[in-house]
């Protein structure tokens, strides 16, 4: 039974050397989504405060991001968000790009789904919880980047029959 439980704490003391490497670029002003759009100051701060940690080139590292496999799982989070809508390089995509990213944010604030309720960020980030009225805004600034070119390309693409 002793020598699991070292063989456990030793396997975990390795893991700790594999560890996904940390993303911090400087803000470029070219292309970042709160340079290029110019918000209003609490926009811009509700943007940094409550998307930034996942959806920019500068997230938010805590503390336990020093522990395998926490930092994997924290990584994937950055990695999806991302993927999905990214902050850093919001003026270098294509407009239709762009389009759909401000149609999701109207979605994803309308139905309260950002950020992710995930107990290690809402936890420790009390200060990245919205209220009433500041999901109003964020959809109101999403909308306002809204040009329709994302609908265009969807008709598009499904008459040309390409998947999404
Ligand atoms: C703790 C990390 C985190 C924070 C903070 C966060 N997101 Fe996300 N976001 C994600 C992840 C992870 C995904 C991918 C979701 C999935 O794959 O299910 C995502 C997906 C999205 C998408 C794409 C949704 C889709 O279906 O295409 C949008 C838009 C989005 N987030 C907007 C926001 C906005 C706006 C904020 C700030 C109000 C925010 N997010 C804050 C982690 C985060």
């Amino acid at each position: 039974m002793k020598k699991l439980l070292y063989i456990l704490i030793a396997v975990f003391l390795i893991a700790q050397f594999i560890r996904p490497s940390k993303i911090a670029e400087p803000v470029n002003p070219a292309t970042d989504l709160i340079a290029v759009t110019k918000p209003d100051a609490e926009v811009a701060q509700m943007l940094r405060t409550s998307c930034y940690d996942c959806h920019s080139a500068q997230p938010h590292y805590p503390w336990y991001f020093a522990i395998t496999p926490v930092n994997w799982w924290l990584n994937k989070h950055i990695e999806d968000g991302r993927d999905d809508f990214d902050a850093s390089t919001w003026a270098s995509v294509e407009g239709f790009s762009r389009d759909h990213q401000a149609k999701e944010g109207m979605e994803m604030m309308e139905k309260k789904e950002m950020p992710i309720p995930d107990y290690f960020y809402l936890g420790r980030h009390a200060d990245a919880k919205l209220s009433e009225a500041q999901y109003s805004k964020l959809y109101a600034y999403f909308e306002s980047l809204r040009d329709g070119s994302w609908d265009i390309e969807k008709a598009r693409r499904k008459a040309a029959g390409e998947a999404k």
